[in-house]
């Protein structure tokens, strides 16, 4: 009995010595700080912990991670960089192009991710045929939220399919002193919204022409102007309170039955699950009216600089295999309110929702459907991306700004380079 203590003793004293030979520090630039984004990104650092590495965390607040972006530059520019940053879509090419990104190909080889990855994901990955970044979900922005709270109050037997039926039931949520739309008060969230109205109006081919390939003649066309006018009526339903407020505090609103609606991507899910509601039950989850046959991806990645510590490289490349590995892509996107990215992850933890979303993105990729976001970084390079996001913003803001100018402008701000 002593001898076998004794045993498990230099056992574990080898094991220490092991982990703090290997045991260096990742610093994770991230804008997950909502409740559940905050629930989400711990079970990455508990991983990275549970390895015996130093999380040293780099939250920087703000939806849709403008702010992020802005504290991230200042960092690179003066030659310190994170070991990781949540950045996705072009921008990752983007900053490849800088010189600054770690090549993880050793690792991606050594764990097939070529072979885990639909093809669309793994090539936003990488630079130059190399990964540069590691991806760690996939979340869907045309969904529509509903209160079941608010909407049996008012009288709303169903998620609205169409356009049509979401007035009439915008109607009767205000008739029944309820706020029909919960929205919020930056422009990404007027971008998101803008996205969904454009699928659910147009399609997802004239998405894809519209918001994706920047089309001139279809950003000044019928179908635009529609969608504009479409938009424009919906500001008609949100409260006077929506500017300024926070995406999370806008799903709140449908949690606390105030609010009916919210057109809002998937990381919402992971609001109501951290506030105990349970979907088909207290909130219910559907395409986007019109939308039901596409799906706007938005995948979550982190790219890894470069770094010139030892022991950070391998805390990195830990970081990297974390994210990819099963156990972080199931309880990180059951808490995100997304989807794994990883192929063959069993679905039976997740809901409904996530199940459907699963489906979708299988079918959409086979139909046609599946088109990037462009609200969040997945489909144009940033600069152009900002300045529609600003044109967008302007006409949601500025009930003066007629549709025809908003078209003019949009389609302008589409040829920033
Ligand atoms: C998205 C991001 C999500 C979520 C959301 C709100 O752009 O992909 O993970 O965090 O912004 O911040």
């Amino acid at each position: 009995m002593w001898k076998m203590k004794r045993v498990a003793a230099v056992v574990a004293l080898g094991w220490a010595a092991a982990l703090s030979a290997s045991a260096g520090e990742v610093e994770v630039l991230h804008y997950w700080t909502s409740g559940g984004e905050a629930k989400s990104v711990a079970e990455l650092k508990k991983i990275m912990q549970a390895k015996g590495h130093t999380w040293r965390d780099f939250a920087v607040a703000g939806g849709g991670g403008d702010s992020a972006m802005t504290v991230l530059k200042s960092r690179v520019i003066s030659g310190n960089p994170p070991s990781a940053a949540q950045t996705k879509g072009p921008a990752i090419q983007e900053w490849a192009s800088e010189g600054v990104l770690a090549n993880m190909d050793a690792l991606a080889k050594a764990e097939k991710w070529d072979e885990l990855l639909p093809k669309v994901v793994a090539d936003v990955m990488k630079y130059k045929g190399a990964y540069v970044a590691a991806p760690v979900n996939v979340h869907r922005v045309n969904w529509m939220w509903g209160s079941a709270d608010a909407l049996k109050k008012a009288g709303v037997a169903a998620m609205p399919k169409t356009w049509d039926e979401f007035f009439a039931a915008a109607d009767k949520l205000k008739a029944a002193g309820l706020v029909p739309v919960a929205h919020g008060g930056q422009n990404w969230q007027d971008f998101t919204t803008f996205e969904s109205v454009v699928l659910g109006v147009g399609g997802p081919k004239f998405y894809q022409d519209a918001l994706v390939k920047l089309d001139n003649t279809a950003l000044t066309s019928d179908t635009m102007k529609k969608s504009l006018e479409t938009f424009r009526r919906i500001k008609g339903y949100t409260d006077p309170g929506a500017p300024g407020r926070d995406w999370n505090l806008a799903t709140a609103m449908l949690i606390q039955g105030k609010a009916g609606f919210q057109l809002m991507g998937d990381w919402a899910k992971g609001e109501f699950l951290a506030a105990g509601k349970q979907p088909g039950k207290d909130f219910l989850c559907a395409a986007a009216p019109g939308s039901a046959n596409a799906f706007t991806f938005n995948v979550d990645s982190f790219i890894l600089f470069k770094l010139k510590d030892a022991a950070a490289q391998k805390a990195q490349s830990d970081l990297a295999s974390a994210i990819m590995s099963p156990a972080f892509q199931e309880v990180f996107n059951l808490n995100k309110g997304s989807i794994p990215v990883r192929a063959g992850m069993p679905m039976d933890k997740f809901d409904d929702c996530a199940k459907a979303s699963a489906k979708d993105f299988v079918d959409t990729a086979k139909s046609g459907g599946l088109v990037p976001s462009a609200a969040h970084g997945m489909a144009i390079a940033p600069a152009t991306e900002g300045a529609i996001k600003d044109a967008v913003s302007q006409f949601w803001n500025d009930d003066k700004i007629t549709v025809a100018d908003a078209m003019k402008k949009i389609a302008a701000a589409a040829k920033t380079k």
